[in-house]
C-alpha cells in the first residue's frame, strides 16, 4: 500500500483542512506514514499569513526535495494558502512540486493524485468560482472528543494587513441545517466538544439571504440544542460584527463555552482605522464591558499586531494599556509582515525590524504579567476539566481543559472525554495545575 504524510501550517482552519486531505487520501487507498521518510505521497498544507510560514515551508520543502531525489517516485503536493498565494510561480519556485492546490479545491486533490496517488499534475489550480465547501469530503478526525466544524469560507473585510481575502476568496456560508447534520453526526459519534470555525463567525448568514434569514446567535441556540454536545466554541468573531443577539445565546446556552477570543490587533484608535478594522478602542470595550456584564466568568484571548506601518511610540503605548484594561487571559502577538499586494504592504511608513523587534518584546513581557496574575486569581477554585489524555510535561498526571479554554495538568483518574472537577492548586501564565476533585474523596 503506498501512504501519505501531511505536514500541516497555519491556523485552526487549516489544521481541519488537512483532516479533509487525510480522510480523501485514505479514499484514495492510501494509508498513513509516520514520517515524510517513509511516506510515498508528500503533502505540506501551506500558511502565508506572515513571512515566517512561508520561510518555514521553503526550508520543510528543502528537505522534501532532497528525499525525492533519492527515490524520484515520491510525490510532492502542496496546498494551502502560500499555494493560493503563489499559484503557478509555485512550480518554478520549487521544481519538486508535482501537485499544488488551493484551500477551495482540495476536492479536485483526488483526481489530481489519481487512484493510489501516483498523479502528477503541473499547475493544478481550480477557478475562483469552483471553490467547495471541504465539509462535503471525508474526514480523518485527528482527536475523538473534539471537533472542528466549519460554518463559512472566506472573508469579506478589507483588514489593510492581511492576506486571507486574496487566498480564500470571498465569504460563503454553509448553510445551518448542514452544519447542524454535522454536528448531530459528530455527537453521534462521540464528540463533545466542537469549535465552530470561520473568518469572522459573527457575519455568518449574511450572504444567506433573502434564502435563509439567520444568525450566528441562532446557530449556536442550534447547535447548543444537539444532544451529546457538552461544550461549544467558536474561532473568530470579528469585534464590528458582535451583536446583541450572539451575546445573549452565549450567555442563555450551557454548551456554549465562557471564553471568547476577539482580535484586537491593536489599543490606537488611529492604528486600527489605518488598519481598517472599523473599530475604535472605546468600542472594543464597550464590547468587551456587554460581554462581561452577560457573561461574568467570561476568559478573553486577542491577538495583536506590533510594528503596523505608521504606528509611533505613543501608538504602540496604547495597545500596552489596551492589554492591561481589558486583563486579557491570553494574546498572540504578532510583528507586522507586510504582505505582497495588500493595502498596507504599499504604505510608506514602514517601522523598522528593531523597533518592531523591541515593540514586541516588551508587550509579550506585559501579556505574560496580565494573564499570569489572570491564572492566580483562579487558584483555589474548581474548574470543570475535559479530559484529553495524559500531560505533555508529566505522563503521571493528566492533560485537559476549562471551559475558559485555559490547559489544565492534573492529578487523577479520569479517561479521556470525560468531563471532571478539578480543584485548581498553581498557575503559570499559559497553563493551570490541580487536582481531580473525585480522586481527593477516594
Ligand atoms: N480572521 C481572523 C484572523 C485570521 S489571521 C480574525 O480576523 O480574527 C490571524 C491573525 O494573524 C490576525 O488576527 C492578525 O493578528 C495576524 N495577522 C494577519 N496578517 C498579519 C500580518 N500581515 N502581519 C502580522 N500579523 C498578521
Ligand atoms: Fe484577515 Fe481581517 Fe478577514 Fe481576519 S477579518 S481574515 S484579519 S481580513
Ligand atoms: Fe490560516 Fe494561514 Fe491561511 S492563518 S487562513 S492558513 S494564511
Amino acid at each position: 500500500m503506498r501512504r501519505y504524510h501531511v505536514t500541516t501550517f497555519g491556523c485552526q482552519m487549516n489544521a481541519h483542512d488537512s483532516e479533509r486531505i487525510k480522510g480523501l487520501l485514505e479514499d484514495l487507498g492510501l494509508g498513513e506514514a509516520r514520517s515524510q521518510e517513509e511516506a510515498d505521497v508528500l503533502v505540506f498544507n501551506t500558511c502565508t499569513i506572515r513571512e515566517k510560514p512561508d520561510q518555514r515551508f521553503a526550508a520543510h520543502l528543502g528537505q522534501a526535495a532532497a528525499l525525492k531525489q533519492r527515490d524520484p517516485e515520491k510525490v510532492i503536493a502542496v496546498g494551502g494558502c502560500y499555494a493560493e498565494a503563489q499559484r503557478e510561480r509555485l512550480f518554478s519556485l520549487y521544481p519538486a512540486v508535482d501537485v499544488a492546490f488551493g484551500p477551495g479545491s482540495i476536492a479536485h486533490l483526488g483526481e489530481w493524485l489519481g487512484a493510489g496517488g501516483h498523479g502528477i499534475a503541473r499547475g493544478a489550480f481550480g477557478t475562483g468560482d469552483e471553490r467547495r465547501f471541504s465539509a462535503v469530503l471525508p474526514l480523518h478526525r485527528e482527536r475523538r472528543f473534539q471537533a472542528w466544524v466549519q460554518i463559512s469560507m472566506g472573508c469579506n473585510s478589507k483588514c489593510a494587513y492581511c492576506i486571507v481575502p486574496a487566498v480564500r476568496g470571498r465569504e460563503v456560508s454553509r448553510r445551518p441545517g448542514d452544519v447542524v447534520a454535522e454536528v448531530s453526526r459528530l455527537a453521534a459519534e462521540g464528540v463533545r466538544e466542537v469549535t465552530l470555525l470561520g473568518q469572522n463567525v459573527n457575519s455568518w448568514g449574511r450572504d444567506l439571504l433573502p434564502d435563509v434569514r439567520t444568525d450566528f446567535g441562532e446557530l449556536l441556540r442550534a447547535v447548543d440544542a444537539i444532544d451529546g454536545i457538552e461544550r461549544i466554541r467558536f474561532t473568530s468573531p470579528h469585534p464590528k460584527d458582535f451583536r446583541e443577539p450572539v451575546i445573549r445565546a452565549m450567555a442563555e446556552c450551557s454548551a456554549v463555552c465562557e471564553h471568547t477570543h476577539l482580535p484586537a490587533q491593536s489599543g490606537s484608535t488611529r492604528v486600527l482605522k489605518r488598519m481598517r478594522r472599523t473599530y475604535s478602542r472605546e468600542r472594543y470595550l464597550a464590547l468587551v464591558e456587554r460581554l462581561r456584564d452577560a457573561i461574568p466568568e467570561l476568559a478573553l484571548t486577542t491577538d495583536l499586531i506590533v510594528g503596523f506601518p505608521g504606528e509611533t511610540e505613543d501608538d504602540f503605548e496604547q495597545t500596552v494599556s489596551l492589554v492591561q484594561e481589558v486583563g486579557f487571559d491570553g494574546a498572540y502577538t504578532f510583528v507586522y509582515s507586510p504582505r505582497s499586494g495588500t493595502e498596507a504592504a504599499a504604505m510608506a511608513d514602514q517601522a523598522s525590524e528593531d523597533v518592531k523587534r523591541e515593540r514586541v518584546e516588551r508587550l509579550i513581557d506585559v501579556v505574560q504579567g496580565v494573564a499570569r496574575a489572570r491564572n492566580a486569581a483562579r487558584v483555589g477554585g474548581v474548574e470543570e476539566v475535559l479530559v484529553e489524555g495524559p500531560s505533555r510535561t508529566d505522563p503521571s498526571l493528566l492533560r485537559g481543559r476549562t471551559r475558559r479554554n485555559t490547559t489544565v495538568n492534573f492529578a487523577g483518574s479520569a479517561t479521556p472525554g470525560e468531563t471532571v472537577p478539578v480543584r485548581v492548586e498553581g498557575a503559570t501564565s499559559t497553563t493551570l495545575r490541580g487536582t481531580q476533585l473525585a480522586a481527593v474523596a477516594a
